[in-house]
C-alpha cells in the first residue's frame, strides 16, 4: 500500500511524496530527490529526529537517549529514518527546503475561468498540468500573466485534482484584481509554485470549531472538500463572518459540502448595519461558552488580523482556550502573514 507523507520544512515549503507501509520515509523521501538530514540511518545519531504532524506511524528502533528520549516520543517526535507509515501522515522536518536540497513544486496550468462572485471577490479556476499535492487549508503562490508578479492564495478546491480554484478578494488597485477583473482569458498560461503554510487541516478527533472572515472562506472550502470525501463523527461548526450580504459568497457550495458531511453546521454572521440578516456584528458577539465544549475543541480561524486578535482575546474572556488553536492572519493588499 503507498501512501502520501508530507513534508513541511522550516522556512514554509511543503513537499508531498508517495511512501510505501515497507518503506522508511527518509528512503521515500530520497527517491523523490530530497536529502533529509540523516547520519547513521540506524535509530543510532538522531540527526532524522522530526515532529510528526499527523497520521499512523511506527518506528522499529531508536537507541534511548542517544538518539532520542522516551519523552520526546510521547511529545510526538520520530526519527524519520526508522520510521514507516500505515496512513497519509505529516512530519515537520527540522531544516530548511535548502537544506535538504529542495524547493516548492512549480507547476504549469491555464486558466479555466475568472468569475466574479459579487463585486468584492472573484473565483478563480485554473487546469493544472499535473495535480498538485497539498494539505486543505495550505497557499500557493499564483503568478499574473503579463506581469512577473505572484500573489499567495490558500486552495479553495481539494488537494491532487487537475482543477485548482481560487477564492480571490476584489482589491481596486491590486495587481491580480485589475488582471481578473480587466484581462483574464481562457487558455492565459499560469505558474503555482508551493504548496506552503502551516494553517491546515489535521486529523479530527475532537469537535471542530472553523472562523471564516470573507475570502478567509478559501481554505475552509478545501477542508470541507476533504472531510467530505473520507467523513467524519465529529461535529464542525463553521462561523462565516463578512461585511456585507453581498460579500457572502460560495454560500450554496458550503451547505451541499456540509450536507454531505452531516456533522456541520455554518452560521453566517454580517457586520453592516444596513444590511438584513439574523446575526449581525462580529463572530466574537455570538460565540459563546457553548461552542467552546469545556475547551476540547480544535479551532481555526482564517481571517483579517483584527478578528484573529478579537477572537484570542474573546477566548481569554470566556475563560476557555481551545485544545488546539490555529490561525491565519491575512491583510488581503500583501503576500501571506503569519499563521500559527
Ligand atoms: Fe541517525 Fe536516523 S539518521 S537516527
Amino acid at each position: 500500500m503507498t501512501y502520501q507523507v508530507v513534508l513541511n520544512f522550516e522556512d514554509g515549503v511543503s513537499r508531498v511524496i508517495s511512501c510505501d507501509d515497507d518503506e522508511k520515509v527518509t528512503d521515500a523521501a530520497f527517491r523523490h530527490k530530497i536529502n533529509l538530514p540523516m547520519d547513521c540511518r540506524d535509530g543510532v545519531c538522531g540527526t532524522c529526529k522530526c515532529k510528526v504532524g499527523g497520521g499512523d506511524y511506527e518506528m522499529e528502533f531508536y537507541l534511548e537517549d542517544e538518539a532520542m528520549t522516551e519523552e520526546e516520543e510521547e511529545q510526538g517526535f520520530a526519527l524519520l529514518c526508522q520510521t514507516t507509515v500505515s496512513s497519509d501522515a505529516v512530519f515537520n522536518v527540522l531544516a530548511s527546503s535548502e537544506a535538504c536540497k529542495t524547493a516548492a513544486q512549480k507547476i504549469g496550468g491555464e486558466v479555466i475561468a475568472a468569475d466574479a462572485l459579487s463585486d468584492t471577490s472573484f473565483n478563480l479556476r485554473v487546469k493544472l498540468d499535473q495535480p498538485m499535492g497539498f494539505l486543505p487549508g495550505q497557499y500557493v503562490n499564483v503568478s499574473i500573466p503579463g506581469t512577473g508578479e505572484t500573489r499567495s492564495y490558500s486552495f479553495s478546491s481539494k488537494p491532487g485534482s487537475y482543477e485548482a480554484t481560487f477564492l480571490i478578494r476584489n482589491l481596486e488597485g491590486g495587481v491580480m484584481s485589475s488582471y481578473l477583473a480587466e484581462r483574464a482569458a481562457a487558455g492565459d498560461k499560469v505558474n503555482l509554485t508551493g504548496p506552503m503554510g502551516i494553517f491546515y487541516l489535521r486529523q479530527i478527533t475532537r469537535p471542530q470549531l472553523w472562523l471564516a472572515g470573507g475570502t478567509g472562506l478559501a481554505p475552509f472550502l478545501s477542508m470541507l472538500e476533504k472531510v467530505a470525501d473520507e467523513g467524519t463523527d465529529q461535529p464542525i461548526t463553521l462561523y462565516y463572518a463578512v461585511t456585507r450580504a453581498a460579500d457572502l459568497v460560495e454560500l450554496e457550495r458550503v451547505e451541499q459540502l456540509a450536507e454531505k458531511i452531516g456533522t456541520v453546521t455554518v452560521v453566517t454572521i454580517l457586520a453592516a448595519e444596513q444590511d438584513e440578516h439574523e446575526l449581525k456584528g462580529y463572530v466574537t458577539d455570538h460565540l459563546t461558552e457553548q461552542e467552546m465544549n469545556g475547551g476540547d475543541i480544535d479551532a481555526y480561524l482564517c481571517g483579517p488580523p483584527p478578528m484573529v486578535d478579537a477572537v484570542s482575546a474573546h477566548f481569554k474572556a470566556l475563560g476557555v482556550e481551545p485544545a488546539q488553536f490555529y490561525y491565519e492572519k491575512f491583510n488581503p493588499s500583501e503576500p501571506k502573514a503569519e499563521a500559527a
